[in-house]
């Protein structure tokens, strides 16, 4: 049918219209999820699930929501269902973090730990004013999950993530203590929205009540939660001291209500060590059980050996004050075969000791020279620096968990490890981490250094052995000295502090340290090496007087 001008471009308008009315409710539920994954289903027709969950759980009371990253309309009929059914629903507001800002800011390799120009500081991540949000029972988020477009790759290393996470997690933990009379401890949740979740090293999966597609409903334990928000937004600072904690109001209504739960009870914690693979560190822990019971430590040692490690040994393990728990090892699924580091994944093992609340876990090329049970304060994963964005797994505090420790063994099949270790593997599962003094785990490695004593700091926790070990040398001096690429990592000082532990042990314990003829025959070698280059440290002119050298092992 042929029309006339005018009526054509009427109908045109009219048409455009009509189809504006019907697009923009569309595309309002098009761009903004629900998302399919969200079957409605269940008890209460109609509802999302993860709503149905959180409505059982509070019982039907009237409760306030957060919503963080989102808005009602953005949340489109799940924000409905929310403001009709049990919730008083309020955005919070923000600014977000600046963009400029990278992971690197907030984990930098070094930081000023002794303050000679002052206190280290953190970038700013920007909060709401909390005060303007009291009494929240609920906080439902959207977290950036990267993936497409620029935020591509950023993945587990993404600032806006970390805002969003520790936005939540601030504003769970203040709702416990927003009324005057003191500390309400009342149950919160989260409910977060994106197909990552959220940061499983500040939501812990113990806390996971339901989760299907991009939907996570989470019931925070605050107390450890608590713990959490009072570490630095990064490693950019040092975790808090136990004084500095002290003074903030968190750490006060934390520590009563701990007190009322637990009354004088044994604190649920221990230093562990692990031996998997080779005989050749059983020297090494128990002096490093030794060590710590020398610093008059009150918590349990426990050390998780493989079948690798003999019964003679086992009995010298447990006689110098070890727990001893057999495991079976596991294979770094990255690493070549045969290579110095395929069983490394046995750490992760460290999360089956469901027994314990928390763990210092400690190499056993370490030794403690002053006593860390302090440190068991902060909460998991703590640990010094090793370069870069990334901590040292010789000594980290962590929290046993039964889901953590399937989840860690799963992951290790996909996420790779920058050195094959467990090091690398651990630094991409947990990259959010608080950093601990360089002296808890203080890294024996000196880079050109010329002082031939290379004195090692007085007010250290404990000591790194890198190179070759203390007990496989002779115990004069420091045999790294006698190859050229050990060197770095040679310190009469500190090997010297090794064996002030072998002389403090008894008797026993001592020939679980004997010299055996190939370490013998290796250290020779080495020396006449030295010797021919004639190496100006002279070490190898040094007159042995170590009797293990004459005592073979028993
Ligand atoms: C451990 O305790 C003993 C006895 O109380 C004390 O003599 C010693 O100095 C303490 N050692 C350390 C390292 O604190
Ligand atoms: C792996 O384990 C070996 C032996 O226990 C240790 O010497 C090495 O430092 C570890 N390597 C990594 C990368 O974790």
């Amino acid at each position: 049918m042929a029309l006339t001008p005018t009526r054509n471009k009427l109908k045109a308008s009219t048409l455009s219209l009509i189809f504006l009315f019907l697009t923009v409710p569309l595309l309002l539920t098009l761009s903004f999820p629900p998302k399919p994954e969200v079957k409605f289903r269940g008890s209460i027709a109609e509802n999302p699930q993860w709503y149905n969950v959180l409505a059982q759980e509070v019982q039907r009371r009237k409760i306030k929501v957060g919503l963080v990253n989102t808005d009602i309309l953005e949340l489109g009929e799940h924000g409905k269902v929310l403001q009709h059914g049990l919730a008083d629903v309020v955005t919070i507001d923000f600014d977000r973090v600046d963009e400029t800002l990278r992971w690197e800011d907030f984990f930098p390799e070094w930081i000023d730990e002794d303050r000679k120009w002052g206190q280290p500081s953190c970038p700013q991540i920007p909060m709401p004013r909390f005060e303007n949000y009291r009494d929240i029972g609920v906080v439902v988020a959207r977290v950036p999950c990267g993936g497409g477009g620029e935020g591509e790759g950023k993945g587990v290393r993404d600032v806006y993530r970390l805002q969003v996470n520790l936005l939540v997690a601030n504003m769970l933990v203040r709702s416990r203590w927003t009324n005057d009379q003191g500390v309400v401890d009342r149950t919160v949740y989260s409910v977060f929205i994106g197909s990552c979740g959220p940061m499983w090293e500040i939501f812990r999966c113990d806390d996971l009540l339901w989760h299907e597609g991009d939907y996570w409903v989470y019931k925070p334990d605050l107390r450890r939660l608590s713990q959490k928000v009072m570490m630095p937004v990064g490693s950019c600072k040092l975790a808090p001291t136990k004084g500095e904690l002290a003074g903030q109001k968190i750490w006060r209504s934390n520590t009563l209500s701990i007190q009322n739960a637990t009354p004088s009870q044994k604190p649920r914690e221990a230093y562990v060590t692990i031996l998997h693979s080779t005989e050749s560190y059983v020297c090494g822990a128990i002096a490093l059980a030794q060590s710590i019971i020398q610093a008059n430590s009150t918590r349990d040692l426990v050390l998780l050996a493989d079948s690798s490690i003999s019964a003679q040994s086992l009995r010298g393990l447990r006689s110098a004050g070890w727990k001893v728990k057999s495991i079976k090892r596991i294979r770094s699924p990255h690493a070549t075969r045969h290579a110095y580091n395929e069983w490394n994944y046995s750490k992760l093992r460290l999360w089956e000791l469901t027994e314990y609340d928390k763990i210092i876990f400690i190499d056993s090329d370490l030794i403690v020279v002053k006593n860390m049970d302090d440190f068991f304060i902060y909460p998991q994963l703590s640990a010094s620096g090793n370069d870069q964005v990334l901590f040292n797994s010789g000594v980290m505090l962590i929290e046993p968990s039964k889901c953590t420790f399937s989840t860690l063994t799963q992951k290790r099949h996909e996420i790779a490890s920058y050195n094959g270790g467990d090091q690398g593997f651990l630094n991409e599962m947990f990259t959010w981490w608080h950093r601990w003094p360089s002296r808890v785990n203080y890294l024996k490695i000196f880079e050109g250094e010329d002082n031939v004593d290379r004195d090692i700091p007085n007010d250290l926790y404990a000591i790194h052995y890198l190179g070759l070990k203390p007990w496989m040398c002779y115990r004069d001096y420091d045999c790294n000295w006698d190859m050229l690429d050990q060197r770095v990592y040679a310190s009469d000082a500190a090997h010297q502090r090794w064996w002030k532990v072998y002389r403090d042990m008894p008797r026993r314990l001592q020939k679980y340290c004997g010299l055996s003829e190939g370490m013998d025959a290796r250290i020779r070698k080495w020396r006449r090496k030295a010797k021919k280059a004639n190496f100006p440290d002279v070490h190898w002119k040094i007159k042995v007087r170590d009797l293990r050298k004459w005592r073979h092992q028993s």
